[in-house]
């Protein structure tokens, strides 16, 4: 199947804000219709408000799954179908902490956000696609997935998960022409980097051979080329984004 773009359905979450928004606005562009998810409803609101085309908000929790459940119900029954869900929403947790430091209740929440929250709208968006037989999921992972970074172990663990499970859906859903990979971006400026302590930023910029953060258009390209039609013979692939800090 060669869909257009503006005849295909997306969901991207933690579309509000940083790397997400982006994802949303080269999709509008695109004119892929789109829902929308955030917890942050107020944002979520502005940043939709500039997109071409009109898209549904859905002000929720991705680590409820009865409200994931019912928002891609929502969007599916809307729509007719699910093509494409680019899960961004995500959080670091406390960093520059090593792991003997670690506040538990931090970690738990980290991995509810980063891995739960990717398994329901993928759990929930999945019979769509298969009932399609056709579909486009993207988990954003981090390079801190796959190397780990000190003074991370929340975060790198569960984005280490979020990879596993890009792994086994790829391998899953392979007969329902449906892709599943990952992109692991090293560090891109987003409020969510922003917010994180100048060491902890330094140590992982410090990494990166091309020296220069990656940027949000960069992002969002490489998620449109992983999310389209065209990228129909990769999955289960967690696709590189670090300027050269990994090369597997
Ligand atoms: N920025 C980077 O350097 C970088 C690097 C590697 C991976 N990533 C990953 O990319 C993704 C996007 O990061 P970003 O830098 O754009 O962050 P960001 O903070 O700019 O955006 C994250 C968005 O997710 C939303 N969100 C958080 N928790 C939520 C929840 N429980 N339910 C619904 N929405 C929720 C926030 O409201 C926000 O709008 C994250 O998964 C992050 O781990 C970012």
């Amino acid at each position: 199947m060669n869909k257009p773009w503006n005849e295909q359905t997306g969901i991207v979450t933690g579309a509000a804000s940083g790397i997400g928004q982006r994802i949303a606005e080269q999709l509008a562009q695109r004119g892929v219709h789109l829902a929308l998810f955030d917890r942050n409803y107020e944002q979520l609101l502005s940043v939709a408000g500039q997109l071409p085309g009109k898209h549904e908000l859905f002000a929720i929790d991705i680590c409820n799954e009865e409200k994931v459940s019912e928002a891609v119900i929502q969007a599916a029954k809307r729509n007719g179908c699910i093509d494409i869900l680019v899960n961004c929403a995500g959080i670091t947790g406390k960093t520059s902490i090593k792991s003997h430091e670690t506040d538990t209740t931090d970690v738990k929440a980290v991995f509810d956000i980063n891995f739960m929250g990717s398994y329901f709208t993928s759990k929930h968006v999945l019979p769509w696609m298969i009932k399609n037989n056709y579909g486009r999921i993207l988990h954003i992972a981090s390079i801190a997935g796959k190397e780990g970074n000190a003074g991370m172990l929340a975060y790198s663990a569960s984005k280490a998960a979020v990879i596993g499970m890009t792994k086994v859906q790829g391998k899953e859903y392979g007969g329902y022409n449906i892709t599943v990979n990952a992109l692991a971006p090293a560090v891109i400026r987003t409020a969510m980097v922003d917010a994180m302590p100048d060491a902890q930023v330094k140590y992982m910029t410090d990494k990166i051979p091309m020296q220069r953060c990656g940027t949000l258009q960069e992002a969002a390209d490489m998620a449109c080329f992983i999310i389209s039609p065209e990228n129909s013979f990769s999955t289960g692939f967690t696709f590189d984004l670090s300027g050269g800090r990994a090369t597997y």
